[in-house]
């Protein structure tokens, strides 16, 4: 295997001070769920990998496993081997007996007057039921079967997901935000059979039309050599169509025409194995093609199951609120798959958070009751900078709070604790990935002490290690940086890039497999391609990327997505994007293109840019700024320097750049970004 550099990983710069440790309240201690540090000792590698089947057994099974894991072809494993589930029937069916009354989802609308509207387990059962039969009876749709769901924060989403599931049929959300094209792109790989969306949501305080982009994602994914057969819409306001765009005959059909069909109709869960596939979710890679991380059904679930009980100590008479979209790995794991296992009941919120002004999160809070609070630093940043007296004004009390996402700074933690938490919720940072399925460091909240800005140690049953780039052990507790990896397999990992194991192996773990032919996993860590230090007292604090990725607030962009898409712009013929810090985002892409001979930079060349990587990604991709330079700074063997680009975007020093193979065009360059 190679042995090449870690990428990046020279040029992490550690200069950070240790931040002081906050013990968490008695009272938060006194009632989660784990509060016994001897967890970590049932947990331990004497022990695996028969601890997880603490975490299985907290589903309901049809047929329990024969075999824990069977590790005999890494990195390709098989949790709970012989097991038989379904996720919907663990999600709904199971809480009846107990809890039919109980809300399972607040659903609350952007616009404040809207009313709320608040769905029982009971209820979700029968609406799941009855999506499930339509599907089925309507659509034909079968167990393995794929569907593309392009559909907003309202309800219909957990409910098709759950719809799915309960057939046995894999679902694939694509973000909302995200262009029609990138559902294109994402329909085409996955072979959906269908594609649900919606006619319109609000957001930002305005009514968008949502419709469009199904008409683009199917024209796109035609060209790519595949059509959905249907394209399904909810109607935001049932019976009244938002959209201008028109439905197309014989593809588009209206849900809310054909489900009343289906009321009161049962769907016996299938029974799969808990290998058997239950959700795609793509996320970007350093290389243009997103990819499908392909997730399954037993050990996802299981693993949703515990890190929500243990790490968002999530009870079922809490009321707990998680901001994220369920577009992302975060909304699957820790909106739908696992709090809906644990019975609790859950905020869905349809809006951006400072819509109509920044007391919103705190109003709803305060009027569900909302006792667990989760979002990112992205979001603590921005309700920070908008009002720091904001939250002190509503009566609202957290237990909990957590985040998500990217590395939160210790001055907007503290923000977070005093005046979010008002100095009584404890908050845990949880560091994972879209192919962990689950949390994988993070403090457990009533055993360990929180330390602003890091993310905490590893979990139980998670052996991490820090490496260099030979691939040794970075002596533990030493804040050397290095490459972050996860020694052994847990059962939330993704199964594989979904058609794609060579690539699985690539990314995760060519990188550091120590033995190509070995069958024992200890010979294949996994990368996870985040920088990382740990500190004497065993807390990880994350450094960032090492690949071409950028995280905007929160959210994962291929560097090599957004060139592609630059170049989509006919008179471009380079690209290169950079991160550069923002105050609210963390980071922000920069572009910097160069253009075919002979044609003058303009403003409108820049809006095209702008327009396509709109057009391909969405808003979220935005780049601050659309540099047209004269040439790219490159190295002798012809490689664009995008560290040099980075720094001077960032008005630092580029440091030494002699031995490029142009490099007068530095300065030239840093005139133009400097001025
Ligand atoms: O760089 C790490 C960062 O987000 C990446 C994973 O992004 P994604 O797959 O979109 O999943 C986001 C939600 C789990 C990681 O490689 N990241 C995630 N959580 C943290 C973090 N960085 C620092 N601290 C965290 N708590």
């Amino acid at each position: 295997m190679s042995k090449e550099k870690v990428p990046g990983s020279e040029t992490i710069a550690v200069h950070w001070r240790e931040e002081p440790l906050i013990r968490p309240q008695p009272e938060f201690v006194g009632q989660s769920n784990v509060s016994d540090p001897s967890i970590f000792e049932r947990f331990s590698e004497d022990n695996f990998p028969e601890c997880f089947d603490e975490y299985a057994q907290m589903l309901t099974w049809y047929k329990s496993w024969h075999q824990t894991l069977d590790s005999s072809n890494p990195p390709f494993y098989r949790w709970f081997v012989g097991g038989e589930i379904n996720a919907s029937f663990n999600c709904i069916d199971r809480h009846l007996p107990k809890r039919a009354g109980q809300v399972a989802f607040h659903f609350v609308p952007e616009p404040e007057d809207a009313p709320l509207v608040s769905i029982t387990y009971q209820q979700l059962y029968w609406r799941v039921n009855e999506m499930a039969a339509m599907l089925r009876e309507e659509f034909g749709l079968q167990r393995g079967d794929g569907v593309t769901l392009h559909l907003p924060m309202t309800l219909e989403l957990p409910i098709t997901m759950l719809a799915c599931a309960r057939l046995g049929v894999i679902h694939t959300v694509v973000f909302s935000g995200f262009s029609g094209r990138a559902c294109g792109d994402r329909i085409v790989d996955s072979q959906s059979r269908l594609l649900i969306t919606m006619d319109s949501y609000y957001r930002g305080g305005k009514l968008l039309d949502h419709k469009i982009k199904a008409d683009e994602a199917v024209d796109h994914a035609a060209e790519g050599g595949h059509t959905p057969e249907k394209v399904l819409v909810f109607r935001r306001e049932p019976g009244k169509y938002a959209s201008d765009t028109p439905m197309h005959d014989g593809r588009d059909v209206f849900v809310d025409e054909i489900l009343p069909r289906f009321k009161s109709r049962e769907i016996e869960p299938e029974h799969m194995l808990a290998e058997d596939t239950l959700f795609l979710m793509y996320t970007s890679g350093s290389t243009g093609k997103p990819k499908g991380s392909q997730h399954s059904t037993g050990g996802y679930l299981a693993y949703a199951a515990g890190t929500s009980k243990y790490v968002l100590d999530i009870h079922p008479d809490d009321v707990y609120w998680c901001m994220a979209d369920i577009g992302w790995i975060t909304g699957h794991s820790y909106i739908v798959y696992g709090p809906l296992v644990l019975g609790t009941t859950s905020v869905l919120f349809e809006g951006a958070p400072n819509i109509p002004d920044t007391g919103r999160p705190w109003r709803v809070s305060e009027q569900l009751g909302v006792n667990i609070l989760h979002t990112s630093p992205t979001a603590v940043r921005a309700l920070r900078k908008a009002g720091t007296e904001v939250p002190a004004q509503y009566k609202y009390h957290f237990k909990s709070m957590t985040t998500v996402g990217e590395p939160i700074e210790p001055e907007a933690w503290r923000w977070y604790y005093e005046a979010v938490g008002k100095g009584k919720a404890v908050i845990t940072d949880t560091w994972w990935q879209t192919e962990t399925g689950g949390h994988l460091l993070s403090t457990l909240p009533a055993i360990h002490d929180m330390k602003p800005g890091s993310a905490g140690p590893a979990l139980p049953g998670i052996y991490a290690s820090i490496l260099d780039d030979q691939g040794k052990d970075i002596k533990p507790g030493t804040s050397v940086a290095g490459s972050l990896c996860i020694r052994n397999p847990w059962p939330g990992r993704m199964l594989t890039i979904w058609r794609d194991d060579q690539r699985f192996i690539d990314t995760y773990y060519k990188r550091f497999c120590t033995n190509a032919e070995s069958s024992d996993w200890r010979d294949w860590p996994y990368f996870a391609g985040d920088g990382a230090v740990q500190s004497a007292d065993g807390y990880y604090r994350i450094l960032g990327r090492l690949d071409d990725v950028i995280n905007v607030a929160g959210h994962r962009l291929g560097t090599k997505e957004l060139e592609s898409s630059c170049l989509t712009v006919d008179v471009v013929v380079e690209a290169a994007v950079v991160a550069v810090p923002d105050e609210i985002k963390g980071v922000v892409p920069e572009v910097f293109v160069s253009l075919r001979t002979n044609i003058e930079a303009s403003e409108e060349i820049e809006q095209r840019i702008k327009q396509a990587i709109l057009d391909d990604i969405g808003p979220i991709a935005k780049p601050r700024n659309v540099w047209i330079v004269p040439d790219m700074p490159k190295t002798r063997s012809g490689k664009i320097m995008r560290r040099v680009l980075a720094s001077l975007s960032a008005k630092k020093d580029p440091g030494d750049v002699s031995t490029l193979a142009n490099p007068e065009i530095v300065e030239i360059i840093r005139v133009l970004v400097q001025k």
